[in-house]
């Protein structure tokens, strides 16, 4: 039931900071310290590489999890695309393990790598929304990501929470190799909790970007570097998905060896700054694209700001920006859709969930 919202997609977005707070409850002991079930820790730790597969928003998702595993576990993961693999398996390493991200647990690219690395032998996990569903059913483990029903097409609620629980499997998986966090992960999940709620009672904020940056434009560019570079690829997604503007997200660094000649007068550019080090050389992108006549829309975190800024998110732990900087993108896309007399909640030609190969 959608209630007093106009669309599931802007319930969905609000739902974030209770969802957050559900993770935190349900992966949680008596002693309030976070807990996965040992199986799952043992299929971790007996690894000696992890392969993540996913789709869509899932699998950007996945290309975030993949440095919290590394960060925090301190065990090397890859990201791939479901479709991509079947064609082009990579070498395995000696002892696999996958992960599929799968908000729906359908996807039926998905689950062809599924069969096939199950027919091998090897060992998966599926981290999706929906107890009971075929990915669940046909993986060794499952880690649900209790975000309640997505019924918009758009993912959002789902992706903030398939970062949540990563971020948490990484987070246990190191604490149980001996790789302790010099931060409380419980404590950090609750500052983001909060943060999203500032987010969402910015609506007018983002409405007037969507309409001072996107309401007649054909095409836009978010840009951002490291974990910046994947939300925006997130943010891009989402834009094209219900709104039908042409949007690309690149890394900051690539943008001069090719897309740089597609900036125009007028061009929006959506540039994304969250982390300290890569700061300067993100601003640095956006001169380069001003100086080509780009429009540009700068979210920065708070204490990396600067004058100018469209839009300054509070500020939370580095490693957990994704989970808020892309709040903003998804409701800058809401607002872009609505302002272009787009369904927002069901986007021509695409599905919830996408059951062919
Ligand atoms: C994006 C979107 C799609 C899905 C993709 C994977 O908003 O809805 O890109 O993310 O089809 O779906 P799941 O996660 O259900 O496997």
């Amino acid at each position: 039931e959608k209630g007093t919202y106009p669309h599931y997609m802007l319930k969905e977005i609000d739902e974030q900071p209770p969802v957050m707070r559900k993770i935190i409850q349900r992966y949680q002991d008596d002693q309030g310290e976070l807990t996965i079930d040992q199986p799952i820790l043992d299929a971790m730790n007996a690894s000696d590489r992890i392969y993540i597969i996913a789709a869509g928003t899932s699998y950007h998702a996945g290309l975030v999890g993949k440095q919290f595993i590394e960060k925090m576990a301190k065990i090397p993961v890859e990201v791939h695309i479901s479709s991509e693999f079947v064609y082009n398996m990579p070498m395995l390493s000696e002892k696999p393990l996958f992960i599929f991200i799968s908000q729906s647990g359908e996807t039926a690219d998905s689950r062809a790598v599924l069969v096939e690395v199950k027919e091998m032998g090897h060992k998966a996990i599926t981290i999706t929304n929906v107890p009971g569903s075929t990915l669940s059913r046909e993986a060794n483990y499952t880690l649900l990501l209790h975000a309640g029903p997505e019924i918009a097409v758009a993912s959002t609620k789902a992706y903030t929470a398939q970062l949540a629980v990563l971020s948490i499997l990484a987070a246990v998986t190191g604490k149980s190799r001996g790789h302790e966090l010099n931060f409380n992960l419980v404590q950090e999940l609750g500052i983001v909790a909060n943060a999203m709620e500032v987010l969402c009672d910015e609506k007018e904020e983002f409405e007037r970007i969507a309409r001072e940056f996107l309401s007649t434009t054909r095409n836009a560019f978010f840009i951002g570097r490291s974990l910046d570079f994947y939300v925006g690829l997130e943010g891009a997604l989402k834009l094209k998905e219900i709104s039908y503007i042409q949007a690309e997200g690149f890394a900051g660094g690539e943008l001069k060896h090719g897309t740089i000649a597609l900036i125009e007068e007028g061009t929006p550019v959506i540039a994304l700054s969250t982390q300290e080090y890569v700061n300067l050389s993100i601003r640095g992108n956006v001169k380069e694209v001003v100086a080509r006549g780009a429009n540009p829309c700068i979210i920065s975190m708070e204490g990396l700001n600067s004058e100018g800024d469209s839009f300054v998110i509070p500020e939370v732990n580095p490693i957990l920006t994704p989970l808020i900087a892309v709040i903003p993108l998804q409701l800058i896309s809401y607002y872009a859709a609505l302002h272009r007399d787009c369904d927002v909640d069901k986007p021509r030609n695409l599905a919830k969930s996408v059951t062919v190969e």
